[in-house]
């Protein structure tokens, strides 16, 4: 009987697995040695391995293009990366070496894709899908890349975008319509707030695109908050949606594009990862039999995949400073960073992540709860957000400090806390270091921004 970090992990887990691997206690991220980025970069540090974000989109393409080869589906397949989750320059230029789409969500977006475009990045054969509750900036903005001749497509969310996009839009103009999605039984809404209801989406069409020679409705598109899952509800939404789609298609003859939206889940904990051949083949599956029985052609699928394509690249590493026994049974590990201003989602939603220590596998453990450095109450990683005790490596006063890593947390993380500005209890943004392989095993690492120094702050307050 041992006591061990890793003996734990080996016993309660199949390990090391994808990403993961330990090397005389020491943990590897892809094959990266976590100790030697933080004895030159210091912490908190937070990571982003490149190449993770090309091998998450030729994995969909991949599985799709297999789905569609098994089910012998006649459209075909493409891949918007959803800028959202992530609208750092080296994410989006990584993901455009994969011959992607984009789906943008805002007006800054528009002037984002402007940048790409000039930078040669994107073409005017690149879709700029565009979602979203759309203020009169972002349609103003959306018509001008239209009228430039951008491969355009705006996803209408409610039936009065669509009379500014007859002012502004010169020209006939592809459309798709957002369905608002019934939310899951336990959510405190029953349809979601973005989209058009089913049973507008009928008369919608008869009423304002049917004889309108300005527009072409191409798309159909619906975005499920609780994400892809193999759960009788998403199985029933997708199958509500596609019976809207093939009565549509009867009466909308370029009607030719169904857009499934986000969600492929990714890897929060060591547990076996989710069945992603199965789920695509069953999506393609899925849209194959409805279309056949009805007799409309299978459409094109667009996914606008975010968390899956950029989260599990992302890593932040913290050092633990001290522990502070509280009570009997509440050990504390301070980080020196906070969890709060670096992974909203984990007070926000209580989202678990994937944590496990750097260094020290081969000491024994013991069940701890992490303190964030600001001082808000909510700052703080433990076991039910964890959905698992605890454990860490102890410290005992060693010499060598602890660090912990969490990892999969490269989407929307920066988006929501702001990466730069100001931060509770004014704590800085950390270190981001931009990790990339050669495919032979080597490694090199680059700063992409230094932490944030007090001038900075200081400025943007005014001072
Ligand atoms: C319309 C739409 N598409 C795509 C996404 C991306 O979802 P995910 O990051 O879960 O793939 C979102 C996320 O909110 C969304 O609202």
């Amino acid at each position: 009987m041992t006591n061990k970090y890793i003996d734990l992990i080996d016993q309660t887990y199949y390990f090391p697995q994808e990403g993961f691997q330990v090397i005389d206690g020491n943990l590897y991220f892809y094959d990266v040695p976590l100790m030697k980025l933080v004895e030159e970069y210091g912490t908190p540090l937070r990571l982003c391995y490149l190449p993770k974000i090309s091998a998450q989109i030729q994995k969909s393409k991949r599985l799709f293009s297999e789905a569609i080869r098994k089910h012998d589906y006649k459209g075909t397949y493409r891949y918007c990366f959803c800028t959202k989750s992530s609208h750092f320059a080296f994410v989006l230029h990584e993901a455009l070496e994969n011959d992607i789409h984009l789906e943008l969500s805002s007006s800054f977006d528009v002037d984002l894709v402007r940048c790409l475009y000039a930078d040669k990045r994107i073409d005017k054969t690149t879709f700029i899908v565009c979602n979203g509750f759309k203020p009169r900036e972002y349609i103003y903005k959306i018509s001008q890349l239209r009228n430039e001749g951008f491969n355009v497509l705006p996803v209408i969310d409610n039936m009065t975008e669509l009379n500014f996009y007859s002012k502004y839009i010169d020209g006939v103009c592809p459309l798709g319509i957002r369905v608002a999605a019934e939310e899951e039984p336990t959510f405190e809404f029953y349809t979601s707030r973005l989209g058009i209801r089913y049973q507008d989406i009928f008369s919608f069409y008869e009423n304002n695109l049917r004889n309108n020679p300005q527009f072409s409705l191409k798309m159909l598109h619906f975005f499920i908050n609780t994400g892809i899952k193999d759960e009788t509800y998403y199985w029933n939404e997708l199958s509500k949606i596609l019976r809207i789609y093939c009565q549509l298609s009867k009466i909308c003859p370029d009607l030719s594009m169904i857009n499934i939206g986000g969600g492929l889940p990714i890897r929060y904990s060591l547990d076996p990862a989710p069945d992603y051949e199965y789920l695509i083949s069953e999506i393609v599956y899925q849209i194959k039999i409805t279309c056949e029985k009805a007799e409309v052609p299978c459409p094109d699928i667009f996914t606008e995949f975010g968390n899956f394509t950029v989260g599990e690249s992302g890593a932040m590493i913290f050092r633990v400073i001290t522990e502070k026994q509280q009570n009997d049974s509440e050990k504390w590990y301070m980080i020196d960073g906070s969890m709060m201003t670096t992974m909203p989602d984990i007070y926000g939603i209580r989202q678990r992540f994937i944590l496990l220590p750097v260094n020290k596998w081969n000491s024994e453990y013991q069940r701890v709860t992490i303190g964030g450095l600001s001082c808000d109450g909510n700052d703080f990683y433990s076991s039910r957000v964890h959905r698992n005790n605890l454990y860490l490596p102890q410290i005992n006063g060693d010499e060598e400090p602890l660090y912990l890593g969490f990892f999969h947390v490269g989407a929307y993380q920066e988006s929501l806390t702001g990466f730069g500005g100001i931060k509770h209890c004014l704590i800085p943004s950390p270190k981001y270091v931009l990790v990339d392989s050669d495919g032979n095993g080597n490694y090199s690492s680059r700063l992409f921004s230094d932490s944030q120094n007090p001038e900075h702050m200081l400025q943007i307050l005014g001072y």
